[in-house]
């Protein structure tokens, strides 16, 4: 499949969100990717549900929810009604991840299980086959603007190797420094959904920037 383009709000002006969700609207963007962050799983705090709300009544593409929070199934329920397409829930924050996975596809979103960029692709033997997306970090979660983690592309190999040695249907994410030098390297390696904020947000025409990231 050609790869995915989810800008990532973090990084957006939120004093006046409408503008840049006219300007997602308008753009090439395929997700919109929201990062809520509890200040316990990572050491900073984001947004939360009104927000998200926000996001809900002022996004005409779907929402990629990111949930850097401790045990996760607490709100899954809420974040389905609050409009989630994706819900992605990091492998560490979970105990019982097969149940978690499960519940979120019983409610119709996507299931999605990220990694931090410690933890080896090879936790996900076991999981691989019922999740919908598997997203790697290629920063340490809880800030935008971080440099790239080398180490993601080759992980980004490895991870495709057991999707496609396991029969998975998953798609590949990459979240952290992605910029069109790093986004061209990693589809490359078979990424196949690439979130940026602070190279979109930060640059001089976002909406160029989007459609200069979905033509890699
Ligand atoms: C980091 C977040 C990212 C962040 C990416 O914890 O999960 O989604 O917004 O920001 P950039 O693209 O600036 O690295
Ligand atoms: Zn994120």
């Amino acid at each position: 499949m050609k790869h995915l383009v989810a800008p990532s709000l973090l990084s957006a002006d939120f004093l006046n969100l409408q503008k840049d969700f006219d300007m997602l609207n308008q753009s090439e963007a395929d997700w919109v990717h929201l990062d809520i962050m509890d200040g316990v799983f990572v050491p900073n705090i984001s947004f939360g549900m009104p927000v998200v709300k926000c996001a809900q009544k002022a996004s005409k593409k779907p929402l990629d929810v990111h949930l850097m929070i401790v045990d996760p199934d607490r709100y899954v329920e809420e974040f389905h009604k609050l409009g989630a397409y994706v819900l992605n829930v990091h492998y560490e924050a979970c105990t019982h991840l097969h149940r978690t996975i499960q519940h979120i596809k019983s409610l119709g979103m996507k299931a999605g299980v990220t990694l931090n960029p410690h933890t080896p692709v090879s936790v996900l033997e076991e999981i691989v086959c019922d999740v919908d997306l598997v997203m790697l970090m290629s920063v340490n979660p809880g800030f935008g603007g971080q440099k790239f983690i080398e180490n993601t592309v080759d992980k980004v190999k490895r991870l495709k190797e057991m999707i496609v040695r396991k029969g998975s249907k998953a798609v590949i994410e990459i979240d952290g420094g992605v910029n069109f030098e790093t986004g061209k390297r990693l589809v490359e390696a078979g990424a196949d959904v690439l979130v940026a904020g602070s190279f979109v947000f930060g640059a001089e025409n976002p909406i160029e920037t989007i459609a200069g990231l979905k033509a890699l």
